[in-house]
């Protein structure tokens, strides 16, 4: 655990996103948001067909860009559904669009008034982003994000993303 800000938390934690017992999860979608593999698999199944219902309604998601939805099965009320960029060797605007994710991410918490908020590893997984730099872009841009989530919690799916995020901190 590590904070830059003494109302603000950071948090890792091991397993699925879809069981975070927090005010919003976010989903790391593609520009259609209706689904599709991974963490975007695992959430629609875990919170029923409304979710893809109410997501056909959105018109898609730019890359870089944040969609919000309520969290129907979920135990989080809401998911807030960003578009990472994929990996084309790093001078394609990757990692402005990274950030970007993470801060129209927290710009969504603060409009739904959510407070707590779990993120898994965006483009670490079929958008093939190198899970180092990844990671660190994750934790410094929330550390610079004015936002009033207070919690945040990253969501380490294995052991490669926990160690990244450890060194990330400053805590590996
Ligand atoms: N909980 C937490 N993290 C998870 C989970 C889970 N249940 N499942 C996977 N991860 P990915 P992307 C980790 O591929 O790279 C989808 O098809 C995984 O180990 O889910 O942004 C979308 O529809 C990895 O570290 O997302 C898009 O088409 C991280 O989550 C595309 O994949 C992200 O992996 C988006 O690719």
């Amino acid at each position: 655990m590590s904070s830059d800000r003494p109302s603000q938390r950071l948090e890792l934690s091991v397993g699925d996103i879809t069981t975070e017992r927090v005010d919003a999860i976010v989903n790391a979608a593609n520009e259609t948001l209706l689904g599709g593999g991974g963490v975007d698999g695992a959430i629609h199944r875990a919170a029923g067909p409304e979710l893809l219902a109410h997501c056909r309604t959105l018109g898609g998601c730019p890359t870089g860009q944040a969609k919000v939805t309520p969290g129907f099965r979920l135990a989080a009320s809401w998911v807030i559904h960003t578009v990472g960029p994929i990996w084309h060797g790093g001078d394609q605007a990757e990692p402005e669009l990274l950030a970007s994710c993470y801060r129209q991410s927290l710009a969504l918490a603060d409009e739904v008034g959510a407070r707590s908020v779990a993120f898994p590893a965006i483009s670490t997984g079929v958008y093939g982003y190198p899970m180092a730099p990844a990671t660190q872009i994750a934790i410094e841009t929330v550390r610079s994000t004015p936002t009033a989530v207070e919690l945040v919690r990253f969501v380490c799916f294995n052991d490669e993303a926990m160690s990244a995020y450890q060194r990330a901190l400053g805590e590996g």
